[in-house]
C-alpha cells in the first residue's frame, strides 16, 4: 500500500515538473517570437530610412510610398486578405521604388523624355529593390511583389512581361495604388490630375494595363471614402 502511495506522489511531481517545463518552454517561445518580431521591425525600418533617402534624393517622389503602402493596404483589406497579408502588401508598397536608389538624380528629376539609355536604367529598379530586400527570408513575399509590380496585364510591363493571373497578386494591388498616387502627383514632366481625371484614366487600364477585378475595387473604395486618408 505505502509503494503505491509514493507511486502515486512520484507520479504527482513528475506531472507538476512536466508542466512547469512547458510553461517554461512556452515562456521562451513568447520570448523568441517577440525578439523576431523586433528584428524584422528593425530591419523594416532600416529600408524605411533607404526609401526615405530616395524621396529626399527625388522632391517629386516624397510621400508617394508612404501613399502608395496606405492605399494598398485599404485595397487589400477591401479585397478579404489578412491583415498580416495586408501588412506585407503595404510594406512592399513602402519599398517598391527602393531599386531607384542607384538611379542618379539627373536621371531622376529629368524634366523631359528619357533616353534609351536612361530608360534602361530605370526599368532595372524593379529589381535592384527586389535584391536589396532579398536577405529578408521573412519578406520573400514583399519581394516578389517589388520584383512585379511594374508588370501589366497584357504582359507589357517588365521586368518579366508576366500577364494577367501570372502576375502576383499583391504585385497588382500595388500597380494600381501606385498608378493612382503618380496621375494625382506633381512630376517633373507633367502637372498632377485632378481625382476624377486619375480615376477615369485608371478605369480606361483596367483589363489592357491593370487588373479589372482590384480596379472596380479601387474605385469603389474611393466611392466609400478619401483614398488619401490615413489607414
Ligand atoms: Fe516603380
Amino acid at each position: 500500500m505505502a509503494g503505491a502511495v509514493e507511486t502515486s506522489e512520484d507520479l504527482r511531481l513528475a506531472y507538476t515538473r512536466l508542466r512547469a517545463a512547458y510553461q517554461q518552454s512556452l515562456r521562451y517561445a513568447c520570448d523568441l517570437k517577440s525578439i523576431h518580431d523586433r528584428l524584422q521591425r528593425a530591419f523594416l525600418q532600416s529600408l524605411l530610412g533607404l526609401a526615405n533617402a530616395l524621396e529626399a534624393k527625388d522632391p517629386y517622389t516624397r510621400g508617394h510610398s508612404e501613399r502608395v503602402a496606405g492605399l494598398a493596404q485599404r485595397l487589400a483589406c477591401r479585397l478579404g486578405f489578412s491583415p498580416s497579408e495586408a501588412r506585407v502588401i503595404a510594406q512592399a508598397g513602402l519599398l517598391h521604388d527602393l531599386g531607384k536608389i542607384g538611379i542618379p538624380e539627373s536621371v531622376l528629376r529629368k524634366p523631359g523624355p528619357l533616353t534609351g539609355e536612361e530608360w534602361a536604367l530605370m526599368r532595372e529598379h524593379p529589381v535592384v529593390g527586389a535584391r536589396i530586400v532579398a536577405p529578408l527570408e521573412f519578406f520573400s513575399d514583399g519581394a516578389l511583389i517589388i520584383r512585379h509590380h511594374h508588370e501589366r496585364q497584357d504582359g507589357s510591363g517588365y521586368p518579366a512581361g508576366l500577364a494577367g493571373g501570372a502576375i502576383p497578386l499583391g504585385a497588382r494591388i500595388v500597380a494600381v495604388a501606385d498608378v493612382y498616387d503618380a496621375l494625382t502627383s506633381e512630376r517633373p514632366y507633367r502637372r498632377s490630375l485632378e481625382r476624377m481625371e486619375a480615376l477615369r484614366r485608371i478605369e480606361a487600364a483596367a483589363e489592357r494595363l491593370l487588373d479589372a477585378g482590384i480596379v472596380s475595387a479601387f474605385l469603389r473604395l474611393v466611392t466609400d471614402g478619401c483614398p488619401d486618408a490615413p489607414l
